[in-house]
C-alpha cells in the first residue's frame, strides 16, 4: 500500500517527504483554507516537493464549471489530479475530465455503489472516508473491505485510496483491507513511526557500544 500524505502545510509535507516514503499528497479546501495561503502557489509547491499525484479540489458544484475548474487545476503542474466530490455532477465531471486524460480523485465516497460508480466514471483514484464513517457509528475499514472485494471480483483498475485516517490502526487495517493507498494526516506518520521498544533498544545498543569503546577502543572503533 501506498502512503499519500493529506495536508496543505508544506513544512509538514517536507518533513515526511524527506524519509522517502511518500507517493503522493492529497488536500482538500479545507486544508487549504488552514493554511490562508494561495491555493494554486501551495498546489505548485506541493508538486516540487513530492513527484507523485497531488490532488487539488475544484470547488464548483455545477458541471461545467466543475470541468473547466478541472481543466485549469491540470495545467497547474502534470502531476496535478483533479479531486471532485461523489454527486451527480461530479459523475459527470469525472467522465469528461478522464475522456481528456486528466486523472480524477472522487472524494466523500460512503459507499460501495458510489465507488463503482466512481470507477465507471473514469476516476484513476476513490477516496472512501473511514473516520467519518466510524464517527457516525459505521464501518469504515468495512466499506474498504468491501469495495476492495467488489473491484477485484470485477476487475475494476480504479485504485482505492483510504481517506479520513484518525490514527495508525486505521492504516494497517486499510493495508489489510485492500486499499492500494491511505491518505495520512502529518501527526498520524509521527504516531506510526514512533515505538518504544525501538527508543529503548536503540538507547541501549549505543550504552553498550560506548561501555565497551570505554574498556577496549581499539577493538571497536569504526
Ligand atoms: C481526503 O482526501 C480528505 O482530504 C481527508 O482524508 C478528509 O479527512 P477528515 O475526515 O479527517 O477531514
Amino acid at each position: 500500500m501506498k502512503f499519500f500524505i493529506d495536508s496543505a502545510n508544506i513544512e509538514h509535507i517536507k518533513e515526511i517527504a524527506s524519509w522517502g516514503i511518500l507517493s503522493g499528497v492529497t488536500t482538500n479546501p479545507s486544508l487549504v483554507a488552514k493554511e490562508g495561503k494561495d491555493f494554486k502557489q501551495v498546489v505548485q509547491q506541493i508538486c516540487e516537493i513530492v513527484d507523485g499525484s497531488i490532488s487539488a479540489e475544484v470547488i464548483s458544484t455545477e458541471t461545467e464549471s466543475m470541468i473547466e475548474e478541472g481543466k485549469e487545476i491540470s495545467r497547474w503542474h502534470k502531476n496535478v489530479t483533479v479531486k471532485l466530490p461523489t454527486i451527480p455532477n461530479g459523475l459527470s465531471a469525472c467522465r469528461v475530465l478522464s475522456n481528456h486524460n486528466i486523472k480524477v480523485n472522487m472524494t466523500l465516497c460512503f459507499s460501495v455503489n458510489q465507488a463503482l460508480m466512481c470507477a465507471s466514471a473514469g476516476a484513476s483514484y476513490v477516496s472512501p472516508f473511514v473516520g467519518r464513517l466510524d464517527d457516525i457509528n459505521q464501518n469504515g475499514i468495512e466499506l474498504i473491505k468491501e469495495i476492495a472485494e467488489v473491484f477485484h471480483l470485477h476487475n475494476v483498475k480504479t485504485e482505492i485510496l483510504s481517506a479520513s485516517i484518525r490514527n495508525p490502526l486505521h492504516v494497517t487495517e486499510s493495508a489489510k483491507a485492500g486499499a492500494h493507498i491511505a491518505t495520512i494526516p502529518y501527526q498520524v506518520f509521527k504516531q506510526m513511526v514512533q515505538h518504544p521498544l525501538t527508543d529503548k533498544g536503540l538507547e541501549r545498543f549505543l550504552a553498550d557500544w560506548n561501555d565497551a569503546m570505554l574498556k577496549k577502543p581499539s577493538v571497536v572503533k569504526v
